[in-house]
């Protein structure tokens, strides 16, 4: 599979190895870290964001494929909807179908609620189902949230919001009971201790995995008690726009039928956003390791209703996508398996760096040895890639560790010949997760009362920069707060008549700015994904 030129270099690679092993590899200092996130970072490529002309975070720069779709028009601009025929009336709306909305319908669910889904395609076609290494939570007695907090603080440029990093840690233990008790299949010693592993940036084993299926199972378990909840899904569909009511409250969504391009008025006492992240936007020409459905569509809506974005400047690079084979181009290659003793080496067969890094250090300097430093190695999609060295694992932790602990990324290669206990496999930064998204309060509230939002399309809990495992954590401790927050507040709600007039003054503003872009948002899918214009 690897050609000639791969396989010469596979031989410098070789050749190092055993000088590589238990060498002591230097961690950068900080300023060393700073000067590689300005020069080589794609967050610091100063001509590829735009400044926001209007809307809630007017004069902030984003990437400009956010930028046109939120300063797109709606879908429903020239649509006219009868908000008086109503054909879902619900306490609680959850907009998303992966595991953050899941884990809100089902706590919403749990506290008495009437609770509706609506995916735009299938219950669990999500980031969430896609995770890889892992969950991250201090449960073990070496450890401690406090040390969690640290380390994602730290590693997140001091940037998290304080209050929602807290949560997050201190929550985590019991995020990771709860997961248990409902039925997920930690990996476990055979006297059922959790296994625990480091990832990029921790300084404690807290890293629990299902193998690197984690997100399968956990969205698999979660999916299972939505069903048995019988909590109604309606799927195939997407919200393309908030519905307000007079009082300036959130009550409910239009909703359109991917199939038929339909649409249907949703009302809702409460309104939980859980859309999920934005790869498919393909930030800078970046592949994704992202869901088709990851297209920022929930922070289109929440911008359009007048809710502000926090950080929607920042993105994660994840530094192990696939380089090569085509086929699997930018899909996830797990952290863990530089956390089992993979090893990042350039073209000479150099280790450049230390393997675990925190991700947007470790995306920078593969940037950085690809290109100023000429160290890359050719491949036929179209760039340059390092070596991510996994014979090495085999060697140093013992024969059938691949196999036992990545059985998906052993799997993933041997389907194009790549044995990657025997041969090393190509890496370089893929796009994978939206650092930034909907602003919220503690209780997963927004700015719109009644209006909620948990998972990957908030943004503040992390920073500027996510540490592995955190974001399988967030689903689950941010989506059960929302869940909760609203299936507490709908009690005590009287909507008043619903309104579609945020809608109309947005478009105004659009004029007004003399924003002729053209495009409409919520994409909903790539460009690539459509059979047709709906
Ligand atoms: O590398 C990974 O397995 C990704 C994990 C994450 O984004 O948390």
């Amino acid at each position: 599979m690897y050609t000639p030129e791969m396989l010469a270099s596979i031989q410098k690679v070789e050749a190092s190895r055993e000088a590589r092993i238990g060498a002591e590899l230097k961690r950068f200092t900080a300023q060393e870290k700073e000067d590689l996130l300005r020069t080589y970072h794609p967050d610091f490529k100063q001509e590829e964001f735009s400044e926001l002309r209007i809307g809630p975070n007017k004069g902030e720069r984003v990437p400009h494929e956010l930028a046109e779709l939120l300063e797109g028009h709606s879908r429903i601009k020239d649509v006219k909807l009868d908000l008086s025929r109503i054909d879902y009336d619900v306490d609680v709306l959850v907009i998303g179908g992966g595991g953050s909305g899941a884990s809100a319908a089902i706590e919403a669910h749990a506290a008495g609620a009437n609770v509706m889904m609506v995916t735009k395609l299938r219950i669990g076609d999500a980031n969430s189902m896609m995770a890889e290494g892992g969950i991250q939570a201090a449960d073990k007695e070496n450890d401690s949230p406090a040390q969690h907090y640290l380390d994602a603080f730290g590693g997140g440029h001091f940037a998290a919001q304080p209050e929602l990093l807290h949560k997050l840690v201190t929550d985590g233990p019991n995020a990771i009971k709860w997961l248990n008790d409902l039925g997920v299949m930690f990996d476990k010693e055979p006297d059922g201790t959790m296994i625990t592993t480091h990832g990029g940036g921790t300084s404690r084993k807290r890293m629990h995995a299902c193998a690197d299926y984690s997100g399968a199972e956990i969205m698999r378990t979660l999916r299972d008690e939505v069903l048995n909840r019988e909590i109604p899904i309606v799927d195939f569909t997407s919200a393309v726009e908030l519905i307000l009511d007079t009082n300036g409250r959130a009550a409910g969504a239009v909703l359109m039928n991917m199939e038929t391009g339909e649409y249907h008025i949703a009302r809702a006492k409460t309104v939980i956003i859980a859309t999920g992240g934005a790869g498919r936007l393909h930030y800078q020409g970046f592949p994704t390791s992202n869901h088709y459905g990851a297209t920022a569509d929930g922070l289109v809506l929440a911008y359009r209703a007048g809710v502000a974005l926090k950080y929607p400047d920042t993105q994660q690079y994840h530094p192990t996508g696939a380089a090569f084979p085509m086929q699997i181009f930018g899909c996830l290659v797990t952290e863990k398996v530089r956390a089992i003793g993979g090893m990042l080496v350039n073209a000479e067969g150099e280790a450049f760096m230390h393997p675990l890094e925190t991700r947007d250090v470790t995306a920078a300097s593969v940037i950085r040895e690809c290109s100023t430093n000429g160290k890359g190695i050719e491949t036929p999609c179209g760039g340059s890639a390092v070596w991510l060295d996994t014979p090495l694992i085999e060697i140093t932790k013992g024969k059938g560790t691949i196999v036992k602990s990545v059985p998906a990324m052993h799997r993933m290669y041997m389907q194009y010949g790549i044995d990657m206990r025997e041969q090393p496999i190509l890496i370089y930064p893929t796009l994978h997760y939206q650092n930034g998204g909907i602003q919220i309060n503690l209780d997963g509230s927004t700015s719109i009362e009644n209006l909620y939002a948990a998972g990957e399309a908030v943004g503040g809990i992390h920073g500027r920069n996510r540490l592995m495992g955190n974001s399988l954590l967030d689903i689950i401790v941010f989506g059960r707060n929302a869940g909760k927050s609203a299936g507490a507040k709908y009690k005590d709600i009287k909507l008043g008549e619903m309104t579609l007039a945020h809608v109309d003054r947005y478009e105004q503003e659009i004029q007004d700015a003399g924003i002729a872009n053209g495009h409409i948002s919520p994409l909903l899918l790539p460009q690539y994904a459509r059979v047709q214009e709906l």
